[in-house]
């Protein structure tokens, strides 16, 4: 057609980023899928809240039909977050007929297989790039940048928030409760950043990340967790004076086909790269049987970064469509295999 139209779900630090990319990247856009790119409606919970961007009146909506039951809304963007709600509307988009693309990684780290199944049955993509690392092109590097080798482990920063307070709290004199809130101005932390400081974003994206390197199942489970709370002022400094940084760091590792998956606050060398990631930064380290040793990094949380994710998606999703292929894209559903874990 002469356009594709997007359904928005979710008008806060992403969605505004979505709109705003949209909106100032058009010529981009044009360019790589062939059309132009229109917001169409925008569903919210409060159309009198001051927003990021100025939306215009006719896309704000309260009612979830106007986006996922309208006709002419080909993509929906869910950038709304939660589990229960954005499920069941992500379902019924799905069912529907429309692509979705989602930066929710609590919901595919808990529902990632329903979804990716309902997607493929009805012909539909779902693609869900922002929600591992913000930024970094991680989800698309291990889906087809190294879908040819073994992978045998990942390591990294994958929580913006924590890496940020860690930061601030080594750099400057400053208590974790003050940054925290830092990162909650900035658009970082979780609507609840519980699921920051407690390691628990963390432990959804290397669920996310296991399942989809390793070619199995990965439950959040099944992921060993320790957050941040309990890293004092004081560890950090004891740290520094002995060359170390402490660092909450992802860690999977598949061996003999058994996986091995946990988030912990970690003692690294200050030589060691990933001691010199600073604040709302992720890197993570993949390791192929075949390639060696990979290292991706840059913004993991903010507007503008996580919103190049999401958009990248609908470039995606819109090149699926001219060439009618969406929801063809995987040959083996990842969801066949079952974890072994290690100590079975
Ligand atoms: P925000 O809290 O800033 O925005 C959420 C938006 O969704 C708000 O506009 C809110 O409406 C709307 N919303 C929430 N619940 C409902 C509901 N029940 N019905 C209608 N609208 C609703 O969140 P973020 O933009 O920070 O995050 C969105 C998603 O992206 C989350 O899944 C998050 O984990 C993920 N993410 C966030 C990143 C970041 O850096 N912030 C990075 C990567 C992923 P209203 O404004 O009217 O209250
Ligand atoms: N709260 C998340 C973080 C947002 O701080 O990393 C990005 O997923």
């Amino acid at each position: 057609g002469e356009h594709v139209a997007i359904g928005i779900l979710g008008l806060g630090t992403v969605g505004s980023g979505v709109v705003r990319m949209v909106h100032g990247h058009q010529e981009e856009l044009q360019h790589k899928v062939g059309c132009k790119v229109v917001v169409e409606k925008v569903l919210v919970q409060d159309l009198e809240k001051e927003r990021r961007v100025s939306p215009k009146q006719e896309w704000l909506t309260l009612d979830p039909d106007d986006v996922l039951s309208n006709p002419n809304i080909d993509v929906v963007i869910e950038v709304m977050g939660g589990i229960g709600l954005a499920r069941k509307y992500i379902l019924q988009a799905l069912n529907n007929g429309k692509h979705v693309i989602t930066a929710n990684k609590d919901l595919m780290a808990l529902h990632g297989a329903e979804l990716l199944k309902t997607a493929a049955d009805n012909g539909c993509d779902l693609f869900y790039e922002a929600s591992v690392a913000g930024g970094i092109p991680i989800i698309r590097a291990l889906k087809e940048g190294l879908a040819s080798d073994r992978i045998t482990k990942m390591m990294g920063i994958v929580n913006g928030t924590t890496n940020y307070i860690l930061t601030k709290m080594d750099k400057q004199q400053l208590s974790f409760q003050d940054v925290l809130k830092e990162a909650q101005e900035l658009g970082f932390a979780e609507a609840d950043p519980t699921s920051d400081v407690e390691g628990l974003d963390a432990a959804r994206k290397m669920a996310i990340l296991s399942t989809l390197g390793f070619s199995m199942n990965i439950h959040l489970d099944d992921v060993d967790v320790k957050g941040i709370t309990g890293v004092t002022k004081e560890d950090i400094d004891y740290a520094r004076q002995f060359g170390y940084t402490i660092k909450l760091i992802g860690n999977a590792r598949k061996d003999d086909g058994k996986v091995e998956v946990s988030v912990e606050p970690t003692l690294l060398p200050d030589t060691h790269p990933l001691s010199s990631v600073h604040n709302e930064y992720n890197a993570v380290y993949i390791y192929g049987e075949a390639v060696g040793e990979t290292m991706f990094f840059g913004p993991g949380a903010g507007e503008l970064p996580t919103a190049t994710s999401v958009v990248s998606d609908l470039v995606a999703v819109i090149r699926n469509m001219r060439l009618g292929v969406n929801g063809k894209n995987d040959v083996a559903p990842q969801y066949e295999k079952q974890l072994k874990p290690l100590d079975e």
